[in-house]
């Protein structure tokens, strides 16, 4: 079965397949408010979420489809001790595909191996991977940039548990001359394990934002994911490590972007809002679009 765990489940030609969908649906939503007629998405949400669950359920909603599910784990039978695997045996029996996502990293793999007949889509895996925020991401930077080649992104705040971060790495390092410049405080440095499959004259590391800002063709922010703390001073002391303002954005180039996945906690100030180059809200509607063609796509692939 055809899921999507990780980012490199999909292949580079699956992803223009999936944009170009998104650049069809955006054209003409109207010839796409049945595809999905009779599916039911199952919308398990051991975690909290905003966008990734609305934007999930929205998605198949516009599909013409249903959907199931919780919003927390307190309200499901996990509480009485039932395992996670035992749950997806049981919802595969209800729906058509499932978005799920959850605090333990490797949940959704172990739950793509347990099904048998319902494609299973990571919305988050504790701070492992967030395949379909990678989407959207991508689509964003497609939208602006035109092409991944040749770009040089910045990455900034949380790296160690920033699991969009480490998707979107995943999935940008497979295109031409990409430079990645990560950006974090020491004790937040990107882990080993998602630095060692990129070539090393592909990256740098620093601390200090300013000294790279005026490189990059994308910036992207990221809260520091105070739900990973062991040690709440510890996040204290890191929380506003990095807050990016229009005084800094002076130096950077007048077609950087400014990414985010969000929520924004006060790394972005909001008077950034207003920056032409502050495409953050913009990217949680790619988002919304791109899970609509990534529903359509595993339902077709799993038929
Ligand atoms: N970007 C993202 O995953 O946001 P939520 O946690 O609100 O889903």
């Amino acid at each position: 079965m055809k899921h999507l765990i990780e980012p490199l489940d999909f292949t580079k030609e699956e992803y223009e397949e999936i944009f170009r969908l998104v650049d069809d649906i955006i054209a003409n939503p109207n010839d796409y408010s049945h595809v999905c007629d009779n599916k039911l998405l199952a919308s398990l949400f051991f975690e909290p979420s905003t966008r990734t669950r609305l934007s999930f359920e929205t998605a198949m909603l516009r599909l013409g489809g249903r959907v199931i599910g919780f919003s927390d784990a307190g309200v499901s039978s996990s509480t009485k001790g039932e395992t996670l695997l035992d749950t997806i045996r049981v919802i595969e029996n209800y729906a058509d595909i499932c978005a799920m996502r959850h605090p333990k990293e490797g949940a959704a793999l172990l739950a793509s191996k347990t099904v048998t007949k319902m494609p299973i889509i990571n919305a988050g895996d504790g701070g492992h991977f967030h395949p379909t925020q990678t989407l959207a991401d991508l689509i964003t930077i497609r939208h602006y940039k035109k092409s991944f080649d040749n770009l040089t992104i910045g990455l900034c705040g949380d790296l160690k548990f920033g699991r969009t971060i480490h998707s979107l790495v995943r999935a940008l390092n497979r295109y031409e001359n990409v430079k990645f410049v990560f950006i974090s405080p020491d004790e937040l440095k990107m882990p080993e394990p998602f630095k060692n499959f990129i070539d090393k004259e592909n990256y740098t590391e620093t601390t200090d934002l300013m000294s790279a800002i005026g490189d990059l063709d994308i910036l992207y922010m990221s809260r520091v994911q105070k739900e990973r703390f062991v040690s709440s001073d510890e996040y204290e002391r890191l929380k506003d490590y990095y807050i990016l303002t229009e005084e800094k954005l002076k130096y950077a180039k007048d077609d950087m972007y400014i990414l985010h996945p969000l929520p924004r906690v006060n790394e972005i100030a909001t008077e950034v809002d207003k920056d032409h180059r502050a495409v953050y809200f913009e990217q949680t509607k790619f988002g919304m679009y791109g899970r609509m063609a990534l529903i359509m796509k595993l339902l077709e692939a799993n038929k």
